[in-house]
């Protein structure tokens, strides 16, 4: 899972610099398709099944009131938008998973807000959790995070267990729940912890008809951050960093 993660995060690296005004998000997955094919490993999202057609591409594109599972196409991004990329590699059979958020040019306020709080609210429920805590600390603070801009927490969509498969159990969610209060994070889990997080309301609308693509249901901003996280011993481990992305305390 080190060396999954660890893959993965540098596939990020790879394509970060890129992510600026002009590109189309069909280029970003072109990018991470090929740095990840000529390493001889395999991107994750690329046929992955779905309710109706497998994903078609090799990373989801999210772009603005895209929650999640956006497909990459020929939209160019422009000045004002935010996206996520969200990228997963099968490196010897073990999957690593991580997503991250990027600004495009100069953007409102608004969005500039919802994407620090989704990337606080991850850093804040790494911190918040400890060997043998019940996944509910996760979705406990990642609320109390959003409530203070009186932001809205997507529950549709959950982090999952992950490891010889891209999604396992325990389901993670980023609010509290019943489940999450008996499920507990044990030494030796690895688990994403992606929150999604909504300007507005936290409904999504139903899938549209390509199968895939989530939006908020007011199509109000959404932002998102992931990583897959092991957790030891001793407290939770980031798999999914070199260091060169943005870590705890960034200021978008
Ligand atoms: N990477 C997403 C996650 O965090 C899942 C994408 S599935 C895909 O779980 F098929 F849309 F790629
Ligand atoms: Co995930
Ligand atoms: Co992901």
């Amino acid at each position: 899972m080190r060396r999954a993660c660890q893959f993965n995060a540098e596939v990020l690296d790879h394509v970060r610099p890129h992510i600026k005004e002009g590109i189309t998000t069909g280029e970003i997955d072109q990018i991470i398709h090929e740095y990840t094919v000529r390493h001889g490993h395999t991107p994750a999202c690329l046929g992955y099944p779905g309710e109706k057609d497998p994903f078609p591409n090799s990373c989801c594109t999210s772009v603005n009131e895209v929650i999640c599972h956006g497909i990459p196409d020929n939209y160019a991004l422009k000045s004002g938008d935010i996206v996520n990329v969200d990228l997963t590699t099968v490196v010897d059979g073990w999957y690593g998973d991580q997503s991250e958020t990027f600004l495009i040019g100069e953007v409102s306020e608004e969005a500039r807000q919802v994407t620090q709080c989704a990337f606080d609210s991850l850093y804040l429920a790494i911190k918040a959790i400890e060997p043998d805590c019940p996944v509910s600390r996760i979705g406990t603070v990642i609320v109390q995070e959003a409530a203070k801009y009186g932001f809205g927490v997507v529950d549709k969509y959950v982090g999952h267990g992950i490891g010889r498969h891209f999604h396992q159990r325990p389901n993670i969610p980023h609010v509290p729940t019943r489940e999450g209060q008996r499920q507990k994070l044990s030494p030796g889990m690895c688990f994403t912890i992606e929150p999604m997080i909504n300007q507005g309301t936290a409904d999504a609308s139903p899938t549209e008809s390509d199968g895939w693509t989530v939006r908020t249901a007011d199509r109000k901003l959404s932002a998102q951050f992931e990583h897959t996280i092991l957790m030891t011993e001793t407290g939770p481990e980031i798999l999914t960093t070199t260091g060169l992305g943005p870590s705890a305390g960034h200021k978008f």
